[in-house]
């Protein structure tokens, strides 16, 4: 994911200093080569030793020390890195950087930098709500500086409000979408996951395996690559994607009727959604209770095709759908592709064990209204997602 980036990691005094440690290690697990560089108050919190283990580089600290300076120096440091984030920043270096101050390695390196970069601040609730420190943040969002606003909670100085720092997993997710290209900017993807669910009675409900993993990994990437982007979404165990508008639906017609109210802003859909084509005729008020009787009939009735209506409707939008198969992928997935009036198809074979619902990869083939098809080789969800949307982005602009 981050093979072939450099990441500077700035850790300033704050007590978060040691969730820094942990998005280190999501950024090392990445691909990333870390460099990170603590001023003097972060060591009094963590041991430049850890991240120096984790990150397999010397750790820098000091603005003028001989060895260092001859290894890297702080120019070469603040030109090497594609990124550079500070997490935690505390009021103090945002204060600095604002001011043009460069009096240690991390704010010299901070002045010196091209690189983007990326403030992640963790303070006192009141530290954080002073109009000085606002009017610092403000001034630098200005020259194009990022900033992540704090998670609200308890903090360790034992008031209650925002100053937490967010999760690491959080920070990371905001670092990829920094570090990815903008090739869906100005786009609005409309992106369906997950299962629907059909109630029989208040208990029970018919539904299927789909965990929502691919299409979750869809909105995820497309927010990451500059995309606004709106989730609507069966009941699954996933945490909602960093930045995207999530819309909960639970049986096939809320869910027809939350995509249906969104269309008009959509310019992409993409319908990863395992969508139950029937649901119970009726929905028992109350518990059915076990008769005397040793079958029980359903009755089901059809549920609408949420993406052939689409198909129907569209006006500009790119329209994407899935087709899940067992038998006779590619013939399947292209009738659905000509009957439901789509764009593109992702053909599925749920049959594997290793693609489809509920595991961690895909393998899929993409069948292009055109005619064409290409076959992608077994990759995870996220690599399937990216190739996917590489696809869409070259659709929307055929001669980027
Ligand atoms: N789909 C939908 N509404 C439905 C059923 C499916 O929007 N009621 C969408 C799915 O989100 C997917 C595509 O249609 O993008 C194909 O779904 P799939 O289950 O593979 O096919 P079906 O059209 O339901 O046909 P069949 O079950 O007969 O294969």
């Amino acid at each position: 994911m981050l093979k072939g980036k450099t990441i500077l990691l700035g850790v300033t005094g704050g007590i978060a200093a040691y969730k820094a440690v942990e998005l280190l290690r999501l950024y090392v697990k990445a691909g990333a080569e870390v460099f990170v560089v603590m001023t003097k108050s972060a060591r009094e919190f963590v041991t430049p030793l850890t991240f120096q283990t984790l990150s397999g580089n010397p750790v820098h600290t000091e603005l003028f020390n001989l060895y260092q300076e001859q290894e890297i120096g702080h120019i070469s440091l603040a030109d090497r890195a594609d990124l550079v984030v500070v997490a935690p920043a505390t009021a103090n270096i945002i204060g600095k950087v604002a001011g043009g101050l460069a009096d240690d390695l991390l704010s010299t390196t901070l002045l010196a930098t091209k690189s983007p970069v990326f403030f992640v601040p963790a303070m006192n609730v009141n530290m954080y709500e002073n109009p000085l420190y606002q009017a610092n943040q403000k001034k630098l969002e200005g020259f194009g500086y990022y900033f992540l606003e704090p998670a609200t909670g308890y903090l360790a100085c034992g008031w209650e409000g925002k100053g937490k720092l967010p999760e690491p997993q959080t920070i990371f997710e905001e670092s990829l979408r920094l570090l990815s290209p903008r090739d869906l900017n100005g786009e609005t993807v409309l992106v369906t996951a997950g299962p629907t669910r059909e109630e029989l009675d208040p208990v029970r409900y018919l539904s299927n395996y789909s965990s929502g993993k691919m299409g979750y990994a869809i909105a995820r990437i497309a927010r990451q690559r500059g995309a606004r982007v709106i989730l609507v979404s069966g009941p699954t165990a996933l945490a909602v994607p960093c930045g995207v508008e999530m819309v909960q639906v639970a049986s096939a017609r809320q869910m027809r009727d939350a995509v249906m109210a969104r269309l008009a802003e959509a310019t992409v859909v993409i319908k990863a959604a395992a969508v139950a084509d029937y649901r119970p005729t009726k929905r028992a008020e109350h518990k059915i209770k076990k008769g005397q009787e040793a079958e029980l009939e359903l009755i089901l009735e059809k549920n609408p095709d949420i993406l052939a209506e689409l198909g129907q409707c569209k006006t500009t939008q790119l329209l994407v759908g899935f087709a899940a198969e067992t038998t006779e992928l590619v013939e399947n997935a292209r009738k659905k592709l000509e009957t439901k009036n789509l764009d593109l198809i992702v053909a599925n074979d749920v049959s594997r064990s290793d693609a489809g619902f509920d595991v961690d990869t895909n393998a899929v083939r993409l069948l292009y209204r055109d005619g064409s098809s290409e076959e992608l080789p077994l990759l995870s969800k996220d690599e399937v997602a990216r190739q996917l949307l590489d696809r869409i982005a070259k659709l929307r602009h055929p001669s980027a």
